[in-house]
């Protein structure tokens, strides 16, 4: 009977919204301090490869674009080698950019370009305010959008005090998760959201409560397993239908695919040396209401 049920929750055809997003070249990539446990600046191992970074970099910006995405870029900055995620650069809901506030020294001045850019290109994608916490607040890494509420990571990154400055700033509830892995130090290493009500997630990465939490708001959601995790398979950009993640996240790949979304795989290993996937690399903006319909 169970069977069945779950057969039926199946769709073959998942509709796909076009979205908008910002994304920074990996120019000055490389790993040159440690801040998350995937860094190790010091092994030869470990070191990136600049030119294969740059060429992964340019598929995933070039499987948005067959999408039919539209893809904006921010330019990369010397001496800021984690620029090229853009997630931390801010939230963006109903045109209006939460902006960044990094925990690290060696990310702080990112901000001011992150800012900068909403300032300077706001008016074309429909972004029309922009706010700086006061908080510790890493952008989508640990600000994941749904269409009713804000889900939002701590522990690690993002302070408390962000997820109750985003609330106001927003008018949305934003609903606090405890990660407790170091190793999926940011929300969006550990949960993707793939559609309106589906989210995918690594269960040990949160504390219990949370966990408990998320099992009564998602009772239906994706479970990744260890291996997944730890290839940042949940580092996924979905369009609620296309879902892409790292290629080498081969289950969480079929599960997606039997809830009737298409995975699209995409190998950016060489971010990974920076604990970075797909989603670090892409910060969604989603503009205001009344800009959409006008768009129309
Ligand atoms: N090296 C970067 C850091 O530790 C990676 C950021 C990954 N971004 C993300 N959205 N998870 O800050």
């Amino acid at each position: 009977m169970t069977e069945r049920r779950e057969v039926m929750h199946r769709q073959s055809t998942r509709p796909a919204t076009r979205r908008r997003y910002l994304m920074c070249r990996p120019r000055y990539f490389t790993v040159a301090y440690s801040i998350n446990p995937w860094m190790h600046p010091d092994d030869p191992a470990a070191r990136v490869d600049g030119e294969r970074a740059l060429a992964q970099w340019e598929t995933l910006r070039q499987t948005y674009v067959d999408l039919g995405h539209e893809v904006h870029l921010i330019d990369p900055v010397p001496g800021l080698p984690d620029m090229v995620f853009a997630a931390n650069g801010a939230v963006v809901v109903d045109g209006q950019a939460f902006g960044p506030r990094f925990r690290h020294v060696q990310r702080l001045p990112e901000a001011v370009h992150y800012l900068a850019w909403f300032k300077t290109h706001g008016t074309t994608v429909g972004v029309r305010d922009t706010y700086v916490p006061l908080s510790v607040a890493e952008g989508e890494g640990d600000f994941l959008t749904m269409p009713d509420l804000i889900l939002a990571g701590t522990g690690f990154r993002t302070e408390p005090g962000a997820h109750r400055e985003l609330a106001e700033f927003t008018g949305r509830p934003v609903v606090s998760l405890d990660l407790v892995d170091p190793r999926l130090y940011h929300l969006d290493t550990a949960l993707a959201v793939l559609d309106e009500e589906t989210i995918a997630y690594y269960p040990p990465a949160f504390s219990p409560e949370s966990q408990d939490r998320l099992r009564e708001m998602y009772p239906h959601a994706i479970l990744a397993d260890e291996a997944d995790a730890m290839v940042l398979g949940l580092n996924a950009v979905s369009d609620g239908r296309h879902v892409v993640l790292p290629v080498q996240a081969t289950s969480l790949a079929r599960q997606v695919a039997e809830r009737g979304f298409e995975p699209v795989t995409v190998d950016v290993s060489e971010l990974r040396k920076s604990g970075g996937g797909p989603k670090c690399c892409t910060l969604e903006i989603r503009p205001a209401r009344e800009r959409e319909e006008e768009r129309r």
